[in-house]
């Protein structure tokens, strides 16, 4: 008989230790289910609230090993996480969702581009470059985009390169070269699944970037045609099922002009387009995520208010113990939902926080939203 997920019976395991896994665990918690998590640092946001958190190295094969030898089921909040030991633990039958063989795929950027072509999922031209790939091809490309293959994270490891003064900027490893696309808008599609192959799927949203390439504000819902919305929903459902995947995954779209929807990438976790869904829809993504990879029902994803995110990054220029400038004063606001992922460090544009402003009407979220952006900073 299969254990009990409630209760400090059932150990599950979480690979890597950042705010991802932190707002996991607030949602586990009433549940009473325990999360175990492992990753690099003692003060890992994940490790003041997890059942445990290990100190350990989760791109290491006898370290995930090891962590995962006294787990039931083990989940990941990033992707860059040893492949081989999640293998030899799922081999072993512990439940290992996302499954590694779709790890495996989504952590190298070149085989999941080659996986939308062989399935006919919609996405940009492509090819493979090397560390010896000649000057004069990538001069006769422009314009492009360089990605790295694998290890790149939050617009690290993206290169738009739109001159010939751009080139400069190519990266001397293994990296896919994808043609410029002319979007109209960035969607994003967050999309759930469990072993019983049930689907649930929550409303598309619309993400603004910043020069940084991170996502600057986030509007749930995204301001799209009925069509548009219909299609995105269906292209997310095919990509999980195409995946075969339980757990999470977030789709990240283009839009073109035409109505055309292009696939960017997938990340088979809770993502930064989705944490609005933690006051604007019934459930929230972690808690889905939780109920996908441990068996349970899916959670309604209805979304009971409109809502605006905007992170909380880094000044540039700031380093050091974070202060985070006017929090006070956008408290007064209506709607606003603080969420502050206790990193005591600041970096330029480091992820240290969100805040959701919460709002029946979407026009009013926006307006505040924007005014908190211009009220607060993270300094040091
Ligand atoms: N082929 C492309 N054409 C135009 N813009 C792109 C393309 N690929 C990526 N971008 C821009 O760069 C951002 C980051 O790229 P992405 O592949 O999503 O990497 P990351 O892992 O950093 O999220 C995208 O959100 C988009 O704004
Ligand atoms: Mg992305």
């Amino acid at each position: 008989m299969e254990k009990e997920v409630i209760g400090s019976a059932h150990r599950f395991g979480i690979l890597g230790g950042g705010q991802l896994g932190r707002m996991l665990i607030q949602e586990a918690i009433s549940y009473d289910i325990h999360v175990h998590t492992m990753d690099g640092n003692a003060t890992d946001p994940s490790a003041q609230i997890a059942t445990s958190h290990t100190v350990g190295n989760i791109q290491s094969y006898d370290d995930v090993l090891q962590f995962g030898e006294d787990k039931d089921v083990i989940s990941v909040e990033i992707e860059n996480v040893n492949i081989d030991a999640l293998k030899v633990l799922e081999s072993q039958g512990k439940k290992v969702f996302p499954q590694p063989r779709v790890l495996e795929i989504i952590k190298d950027k070149g085989l999941q581009k080659q996986f939308y072509a062989a399935n006919n999922i919609p996405s940009s031209a492509f090819g493979l470059t090397t560390e010896s790939t000649a000057a004069d091809f990538y001069a006769s490309k422009i314009p492009f985009v360089h990605k790295l293959r694998t290890g790149g994270y939050d617009g690290r490891g993206v290169e738009l390169v739109r001159t010939e003064a751009d080139l400069a900027k190519v990266f001397k490893a293994p990296s896919i070269l994808e043609e410029l696309v002319p979007f109209v808008k960035e969607l994003s599609v967050i999309v759930a699944r469990n072993e019983a192959g049930e689907t649930a799927v929550y409303q598309t949203v619309e993400c603004e970037f910043n020069e940084a390439n991170l996502v600057a504000f986030l509007f749930s819902p995204a301001d799209i045609l009925p069509e548009i919305e219909k299609n995105a929903t269906e292209l997310a459902i095919r990509v999980i099922t195409a995946f075969d995947m339980v757990g999470i995954l977030a789709v990240e779209l283009f839009l073109l002009s035409d109505g055309t929807l292009l696939v960017n990438e997938v990340a088979p976790r809770p993502h930064n387009s989705g944490h609005h869904t933690i006051e604007c829809n019934v459930t929230s993504q972690f808690e889905q995520h939780m109920r996908a990879v441990l068996n349970l029902p899916l959670g309604s994803t209805e979304m009971i208010r409109s809502g605006a995110m905007i992170n909380l990054l880094g000044e540039p220029g700031h380093s050091g113990d974070a202060i985070f400038e006017g929090l006070k004063d956008v408290m007064y606001l209506p709607g606003v939902h603080i969420h502050l992922y206790g990193k005591r460090e600041t970096k330029p544009n480091r992820k240290m926080g969100h805040i959701t402003v919460a709002h029946k009407n979407l026009e009013d979220a926006k307006h505040i939203a924007k005014q908190v952006k211009d009220r607060i900073r993270v300094v040091a």
